[in-house]
């Protein structure tokens, strides 16, 4: 069944963004136009801040309680009145089963109050497709995609295929980065604050772990560079009594340092892989998700892909973050190949993109992690 959707409406609720973005789609005679008419990101900072982590309870509260003028400000912003819209799309998993929760509930009352349809999307496909809502790149694409959950490599074969060439074995990076931010008192979430700090510091103060880089495949390890960074945090403290503003700097940019190399040694060997599994001499190497918005890690990678013989394309930093334009994006792309099913919508707080892939994250009664 091949359809048209012109008008659609993302709903984003999996962490601690609540967001809402209006989309245009159109399919003319020369090929397919995408225009994001309105983003609207309402972080929750200043909830979670205090407890120097998300949480669950309180995320859900204020997803609940924001939705409903998050949409608003969305259509306001894209100068459409709610019963113009053609599609609503909403992300139904992976992440917290209270954020989904809100979020899905909006949404089915939403589209049963507009007589409209409603598709759940995978956050992570959504991240690993944001790119082609900005650039033109082709399928099969390679992707890393590095958020505060998850951190992994993958082929993007089409909308609906995903196959995991490696992923994090333990933390993801933007956890690490959260956490380190946290006990060096800098603000949540970490990863934007040890950026602007790592500016002024010498990287090369201190020589972190650099995990799993002599492993010759693409999976990545961050939690002993974490611990490996509070410890060194620790000792100056014992030893001088405090952290001065220059250790901070100093500690950021060396912690940088080692999850560049982590990033640009095992993007390496994923583009050896994808290079033997296609046989192309130029491929596309895409960076998603909230990590990905960092310039340091950009600007790497950015190099190693035009060294190794691939095209670079980088989400543009606000689209890196949770976003719903991704969530209307996906959503459009799966309406119109009319591969979707009405299970999609119910809630998952884990939902992996390549299900063929063995499980690395725990394998608990809730099911496979990543
Ligand atoms: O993709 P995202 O918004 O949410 C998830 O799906 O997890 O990613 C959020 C993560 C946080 O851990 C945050 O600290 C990190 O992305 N992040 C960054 C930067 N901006 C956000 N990490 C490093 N450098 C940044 N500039
Ligand atoms: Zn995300």
């Amino acid at each position: 069944m091949k359809q048209k959707a012109s008008l659609i409406l993302g709903i984003e609720s999996s962490c601690d963004d609540t967001a809402a973005a209006i989309l245009r789609y159109t399919k003319g005679e020369n090929g397919s136009q995408t225009e994001i008419l309105s983003s609207i990101v309402l972080n929750q900072n200043n909830l979670h801040q205090h407890f120097r982590g998300v949480v669950p309870e309180i995320a859900a509260r204020a997803h609940s309680e924001r939705l409903d003028s998050c949409t608003k400000s969305a259509l306001q912003k894209a100068s459409i009145m709610i019963d113009e819209i053609d599609l609503i799309s909403v992300t139904s998993g992976p992440g917290l089963i209270g954020g989904l929760l809100s979020g899905i509930m909006f949404a089915k009352g939403l589209a049963q109050g507009l007589n409209k349809p409603l598709l759940g999307i995978n956050h992570l496909a959504a991240h690993c497709l944001s790119v082609r809502m900005v650039h033109s790149i082709t399928f099969p694409y390679l992707t890393l995609l590095a958020s505060g959950g998850h951190c992994q490599f993958l082929i993007v074969e089409n909308i609906d295929v995903f196959t995991r060439l490696g992923s994090t074995i333990d933390d993801s990076p933007g956890e690490c980065y959260d956490k380190i931010a946290a006990f060096l008192g800098l603000g949540y979430p970490g990863g934007p604050h040890i950026e602007k700090r790592a500016l002024n510091g010498n990287e090369n103060r201190f020589s972190f772990p650099k995990p799993m880089l002599n492993k010759k495949n693409c999976n990545m390890s961050f939690s002993g560079l974490k611990t490996a960074v509070k410890r060194q945090a620790d000792d100056i403290i014992l030893k001088q009594g405090g952290l001065y503003p220059s250790d901070i700097d100093d500690i950021c940019a060396s912690f940088q340092k080692s999850t560049v190399e982590v990033f640009k040694n095992k993007s390496e060997y994923a583009m050896e892989i994808f290079k033997e599994k296609y046989g192309f001499v130029r491929g596309n190497f895409a960076i998603v998700g909230g990590v990905a918005a960092n310039k340091k890690i950009r600007n790497s990678l950015e190099k190693t892909a035009l060294k190794n013989g691939f095209d670079f394309f980088p989400v543009p930093q606000e689209f890196c973050t949770d976003n719903a334009a991704m969530i209307a994006y996906l959503g459009s792309q799966k309406f119109i190949s009319g591969n979707y099913k009405t299970e999609d919508l119910i809630p998952k707080p884990r939902w992996p993109i390549d299900l063929k892939a063995k499980p690395l994250l725990g394998f608990g009664k809730r099911g496979i992690k990543a």
